[in-house]
């Protein structure tokens, strides 16, 4: 197959996605829009296409040296990563630490409750139906994921989780929840893609004890909390400081 270079294959909320000329191989661009809520708030943060594909970069150098498959080939520039092609599962897989959004809106647990071991959760990735979350047995019936497939990602999810959050626990930050999409490349290896950034996780400074002062992550956007730009630019600083 051949393929023609720098045409634009998908505009997403957060990225672009470009062909690149060699096979297999694409450009993520990542842009400095926001949106919450399914896409009923949207806003710009200054930087932060530059500041999630840093981040997203570095994270997946760590998580690749550990041993994870992921879709990151290189960083090509502040904003640009290249990546491997991938059939994407449209599952998003959620892992929660803590219990934070929507798990506490809709289980009345208590903001910050302790979840041991970590839950894995899985949502459609569907935006017309505002990306629902999915039982085993619905995934299976609608063909989403085969059971290997869905033992496989649940088992990822897992040992990403371990990761990370030993990680970020290095750079003082605590990993409540984080959302990772995962995809079949061409050899039809299941790997890790899209992003891992403060727009797709929870992030909370350990170095602050006030509930709004903490948050480090889109959650800043999400509920008005201010200086949005200064948390996404700290967890850069304290990520790139650290690795595994
Ligand atoms: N390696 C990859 N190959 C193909 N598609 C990918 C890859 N990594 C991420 N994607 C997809 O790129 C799209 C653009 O990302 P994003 O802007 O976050 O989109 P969305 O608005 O759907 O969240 C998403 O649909 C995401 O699933
Ligand atoms: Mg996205």
């Amino acid at each position: 197959m051949t393929t023609s270079p720098n045409q634009k294959l998908y505009e997403g909320k957060a990225k672009i996605l470009y062909s690149t000329g060699a096979a297999n191989i694409l450009l993520s661009v990542f842009k400095d829009d926001a949106t919450a809520f399914n896409a009923q708030k949207r806003g710009t943060i200054q930087g932060k296409g530059a500041m999630n594909c840093t981040i997203s970069s570095h994270l997946f150098r760590q998580l690749e040296s550990a041993g994870i498959p992921t879709h990151f080939v290189g960083q090509l520039s502040e904003n640009e990563m290249q990546v491997k092609a991938v059939t994407i599962i449209p599952i998003e897989v959620v892992i929660r630490n803590l219990a934070a959004g929507s798990l506490c809106k809709q289980t009345g647990l208590e903001l910050g409750t302790l979840i041991a071991p970590p839950l894995v959760e899985f949502y459609y990735k569907n935006d017309e139906l505002g990306d629902p979350l999915l039982t085993r047995d619905r995934l299976l019936l609608m063909k989403l994921a085969t059971p290997d497939q869905v033992d496989q990602l649940a088992n990822l999810a897992l040992k990403i989780n371990k990761i990370l959050t030993d990680f970020f626990e290095d750079c003082g930050i605590t990993l409540v929840d984080f959302k990772l999409e995962f995809g079949l490349d061409h050899t039809q290896q299941l790997i890790l893609a899209d992003e891992i950034s403060p727009d797709t996780c929870r992030l909370w400074n350990q170095s602050e004890t006030d509930p709004s002062r903490r948050v480090m992550d889109k959650d800043r956007f999400r509920n008005d909390l201010g200086e949005i730009e200064s948390a996404y630019q700290l967890v850069m600083q304290r990520v790139l400081a650290h690795s595994i």
